[in-house]
């Protein structure tokens, strides 16, 4: 498991030890996740075995591939706000850190890989799925001007247009750099892995959210966000008027999708959206967050919106439940 000290690949971890396979972590430790001193998370089991190195590093690559038969590759960069500013890093370690370890695998006879998983993200769709008028609609992000005027839906013509589950079929439009290279990561897994007869599933994550997740970096996500404020005192602060639906989904269910993609002999290659299949608005979240940490406050709602933004986007998991046998709980 590449970068098996984060939220999920130390999830991963566990679980693949629960079910008797052997784990190697290969991690950098990077200080915006493990802080400044690169530590070891106290939450790492004890029992995998621990590498610390780089996925841009062949060597490192090479060393960690002794005797693997499944990898997991979860090291990534990972804030959608930082790869604005930073595109060359996220470029390093997504792309070109996805490319070093594949071009290894082609090598079949030194790493006979019988399983290789990567991770992606919703982030690759852009904006979801819509219908208006019995048509589907594949927008691109809204425009600021639109968004000036606290207009926040998506508009057909001047028509709304009402969100549908997105399906894996939606064309593919990332808009940050982050999910650019997610998107290189996943079409170069799939690529390769066909080209070189390695089984390959990319797991189109949704939302995550649970334990292990960072309350301290704020480009986790809302819900940590949201939690970490309502902890400090503070009332969660909503974008837009809160309308826009997301799909979140516990981390557990993460796994299960990556344990079911592990063990399915029967899928050379295939890309499956893992969500909850539930969309929720943020600002349905931000007041079940506030019930739940029993927080005497409202949220404050901005009626402005984050740049880059989309509005909706919720997951089709009806291939996932087919072909894998997903179930989230
Ligand atoms: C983005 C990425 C996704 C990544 C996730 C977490 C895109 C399209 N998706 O998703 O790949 O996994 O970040 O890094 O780039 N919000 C608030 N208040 C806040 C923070 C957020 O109202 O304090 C709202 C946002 O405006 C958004 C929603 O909550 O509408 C979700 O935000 P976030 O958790 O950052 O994730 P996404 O934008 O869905």
């Amino acid at each position: 498991i590449t970068g098996g000290c984060g939220f999920v690949g130390s999830h991963l971890a566990d679980a693949y030890l629960e079910r008797g396979y052997s784990v190697r972590v290969l991690d950098n430790l990077d200080p915006t996740v493990h802080g400044s001193h690169s530590q070891l998370p106290a939450y790492l089991s004890k029992d995998v075995e621990f590498m610390q190195g780089d996925v841009r590093d062949a060597d490192t690559l090479v060393a960690s591939l002794k005797d693997v038969s499944i990898v997991s590759h979860q090291a990534a960069a990972v804030s959608v706000v930082q790869s604005m500013s930073n595109p060359s890093r996220f470029a390093e370690v997504n792309t070109l850190g996805t490319a070093r370890l594949l071009e290894l695998l082609t090598d079949r006879n030194r790493f006979p890989v019988r399983k290789l998983i990567v991770p992606s993200s919703m982030s690759i769709y852009g904006e979801g799925l819509y219908q208006v008028g019995g048509n589907e609609v594949t927008p691109h992000l809204r425009a600021k001007e639109q968004l000036e005027s606290k207009s926040w839906e998506i508009l057909s013509n001047g028509e709304v247009c009402q969100p549908v589950a997105t399906p894996e079929t939606k064309p593919l439009r990332p808009t940050s750099i982050y999910a650019i290279t997610k998107r290189d990561q996943e079409e170069m897994a799939l690529s390769i892995g066909k080209a070189s007869g390695i089984p390959t599933i990319a797991l189109r994550y949704f939302n995550i959210y649970g334990p292990r997740q960072s309350l301290s970096n704020p480009y986790t996500g809302v819900a940590a966000i949201f939690s970490s404020r309502l902890l400090n005192g503070n009332p969660p602060v909503v974008f837009e008027n809160g309308g826009q639906l997301r799909d979140f989904v516990h981390v557990s269910d993460i796994v299960q999708a990556n344990i079911l993609a592990t063990i399915n002999d029967s899928i050379d290659q295939g890309v499956y959206n893992i969500g909850s299949g539930n969309p929720i608005s943020i600002l349905e979240l931000a007041e079940r967050l506030i019930e739940l940490f029993e927080f005497p406050g409202e949220p404050s709602i901005t009626q402005t919106a984050r740049p880059g933004d989309i509005r909706h986007c919720y997951a089709d998991i009806s291939k996932a439940t087919e072909e894998l046998g997903y179930r989230p709980k």
